[in-house]
């Protein structure tokens, strides 16, 4: 017994516990529990025991049955289970908060635009507008992330020139790093366009810059380069997964500790990480990961102990960004007009007042109601209305994909547009295909909502 007792007993298990244990074997009943013990060479493995008398014909215990099962696997899938879980619930909350929190920027934001439209250029009040604009809008960018996170499905992405991304960052990113880091950077000029989500690009250059940071525990330099680059068959050899073409690279270095060669395959996998529980999830990397792939581009890593390590990041050009671009930079001044009359639905009163003074503004009529049902009887008794254009999610009966549905049953070939702040949310739920292609994301701006509007009157086909 008393060697039994060496064997099974090792530091990691309370010794409450197999006092627990021999009690209950020596009365005769089987005892079964999970121990934490050690190996030989010293890593921590899980185990489940069981162990059970066994009796004479007068009952007298002679020996003890031990079955073991090493359940160390297990039990750290279990481990992962349960932070997901968690991830799931901070989700929900942070998507319902998110939610309600993007509709009332979209007030602030929309006021702001008419009171800069208001004033004159040259007042110093329009400094103060654009600061408070562009507050807003960051805040409208992070609720953005924080749905997208809610919701694990990426957003819609658009040509952007990252040198940008990583300038307006470079605050973020100077100021997560330690005073002992020095923050380089060497951008390109002319770098091509490259079609990706902003919120989600930002996340990767934080998540890279952070384990960089990490790394260098005594000081060191993080540079962050950027750089067209033309991939052909002869580079690509040996990945499969790249296609050959045009390119933006984007190189984050650091002079840290590096990554050991075993490692070098496992650092991508979710829950992966070499910091302390509290420190590190190991999920940095994983969303890195997955933002590349859906951004259709491609990741590589060189690492070399005690020097450092530097992820590049191959994003496939954007050719039809270019033109795109000239649109968006045209002055405001020039917003397409009409002269049409417009249905405009949302159960936030002060959403629709800002968009009826755009629209009004442009030359448009407007009418403005509050939930579906009401916009249902407008549509019967106005045949005078050439767009619907709606909030999706509103208190109340019907949706605004039902309700589109609804309004072209009455209206056949009435224009139709969307607006929501959950973009892709639908997706699980009554989504309905035509329309959510050409939604309009929450909060919008004025450029964008006259854009929208002119050309789902002149192209939109809510008949389709
Ligand atoms: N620049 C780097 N230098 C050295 N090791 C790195 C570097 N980047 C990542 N690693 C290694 O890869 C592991 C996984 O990184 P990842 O970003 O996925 O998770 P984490 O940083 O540990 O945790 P989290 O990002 O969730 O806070 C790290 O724990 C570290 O061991
Ligand atoms: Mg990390």
């Amino acid at each position: 017994m008393g060697q039994y007792n060496r064997l099974l007993r090792t530091e990691y298990t309370a010794g409450k516990e197999y006092g627990d244990l021999w009690e209950t074997v020596n009365a005769g009943k089987y005892w079964r529990g999970e121990f934490h013990s050690k190996h030989k060479n010293g890593s921590l493995y899980w185990e489940s025991t069981l162990v059970s008398p066994i009796t004479d014909k007068d009952g007298t215990i002679t020996h003890f049955l031990v079955v073991m099962e090493d359940i160390t696997e297990r039990r750290q899938l279990e481990s992962h289970l349960r932070r997901s879980q968690k991830m799931e619930v901070v989700g929900e909350l942070a998507g319902g908060i998110a939610h309600d929190f993007n509709n009332l920027l979209g007030i602030i934001i929309g006021n702001l635009d008419l009171m800069k439209r208001k004033i004159s250029e040259d007042s110093k009040i329009q400094n103060n507008l654009e600061k408070a604009q562009s507050a807003a809008l960051r805040g409208s960018s992070l609720t953005r992330r924080l749905l997208n996170f809610s919701q694990q499905s990426p957003e819609a992405s658009s040509p952007v020139n990252i040198n940008k991304i990583i300038v307006s960052l470079e605050d973020l990113v100077s100021r997560s790093l330690t005073g002992k880091i020095t923050h380089e950077t060497s951008l390109a000029g002319d770098l091509w366009m490259v079609e990706l989500n902003t919120g989600d690009f930002e996340d990767m250059l934080i998540n890279l810059s952070l384990n960089a940071r990490d790394a260098m525990p005594d000081g060191g330099r993080l540079i962050i380069e950027t750089r067209n680059t033309v991939i052909d068959h002869i580079t690509t050899m040996g990945d499969e997964e790249m296609e050959p073409g045009d390119y933006v690279e984007i190189a984050i270095s650091d002079t840290g500790s590096g990554i050991p060669k075993n490692l070098a395959t496992k650092i991508f996998d979710p829950f992966f990480t070499t910091k302390d529980k509290d420190k590190g999830t190991g999920l940095g990397l994983a969303m890195v990961y997955s933002f590349v792939q859906r951004s259709k581009g491609h990741i590589s890593v060189q690492s070399e102990e005690g020097i450092g390590t530097t992820f590049r990041i191959y994003l496939p050009r954007s050719l039809t960004m270019a033109q795109r671009m000239e649109e968006l930079a045209k002055p405001d001044i020039s917003l397409p007009r009409g002269t049409e009359t417009i249905l405009i639905v949302d159960d936030e009163e002060e959403l629709t007042i800002i968009a009826k003074t755009i629209l009004e503004e442009l030359g448009y009529k407007t009418i403005c109601v509050y939930g579906a049902d009401q916009a249902l009887q407008i549509l019967e008794d106005n045949p005078g209305v050439d767009l619907l254009f709606s909030d999706v999610i509103m208190a109340g009966s019907l949706n605004g994909f039902e309700l589109a549905r609804a309004a072209t049953g009455i209206r056949p070939g009435l224009k139709i547009l969307l607006t929501s702040g959950f973009t892709g949310q639908m997706q699980n739920s009554k989504a309905d295909e035509q329309w959510e292609k050409t939604l309009i994301t929450k909060p919008y701006r004025d450029v964008e909502l006259a854009k929208r509007i002119r050309d789902t009157l002149d192209n939109g086909d809510g008949n389709e």
